[in-house]
């Protein structure tokens, strides 16, 4: 739980309207929240959906959890808090740039139920996609690309999600990825029709 520090401030409001920003982009503001274990494949979707989307036109901007952590969050480990914390900012900023007109997408583990539902919970329904890049524990490990989870396997690395630490799948995802059977053109195809279905794009 945040702790709130932040007395004695007034909102201000603005002289631009989202109707304005989306009439001039030619599309809608949302957020596409990708979550899944490490390895399942978020941001080889995440940048290969940026690039299709960006070919037709729209206004996209990607966080990328490994990224993030380089830069705005680099103060954050791994603890629950923590990737507590790492959630709830990314959320925020999802927020700021999806009412600044553009098409967000964020790839985080974001293990937690009720940190995605804080980011739902801050965007307007129909412009939250919650997207779970699914992919079985054993092909992440097998996969293994940073060679992190054979260190978390040995001991190396606490708390690693899917071996030390905890990944609550999804409830009721807008769209479901399963990188076993699907490669990562399909994918992002697949929340490009998705955002055509909505009428975002
Ligand atoms: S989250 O759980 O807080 O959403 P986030 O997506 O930002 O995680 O960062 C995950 C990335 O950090 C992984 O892809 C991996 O490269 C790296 N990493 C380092 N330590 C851990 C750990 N203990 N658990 C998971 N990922 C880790």
């Amino acid at each position: 739980m945040v702790e709130i520090k932040s007395t004695n401030v007034v909102w201000h409001p603005k002289k631009v309207t989202l109707e304005e920003i989306e009439k001039r982009n030619g599309h809608k503001g949302c957020v596409i929240w990708l979550t899944g274990l490490s390895a399942a494949g978020k941001s080889t979707i995440a940048v290969e959906t940026e690039k299709q989307l960006f070919d037709l036109g729209c206004h996209v901007c990607l966080l990328d959890g490994d990224n993030v952590r380089q830069g705005l969050n680099k103060n954050l480990g791994f603890s629950p808090e923590d990737r507590e914390e790492n959630i709830r900012r990314i959320a925020e900023l999802g927020k700021l740039l999806r009412n600044a007109g553009l098409i967000v997408i964020t790839a985080f583990i974001s293990p937690y139920r009720k940190e995605r539902n804080l980011g739902r919970s801050l965007i307007e329904k129909g412009h939250f996609f919650e997207t779970y890049v699914k992919c079985s524990l054993d092909e992440c490990i097998r996969r293994d690309p940073k060679g992190l989870y054979k260190k978390a396997i040995a001991g190396e690395i606490k708390e690693y999600t899917g071996i030390s630490a905890p990944y609550e799948e999804p409830d009721n995802p807008e769209l479901i990825l399963d990188t076993e059977k699907l490669d990562v053109e399909q994918c992002a195809q697949a929340i490009v029709s998705k955002l055509k279905e909505s009428g975002i794009i």
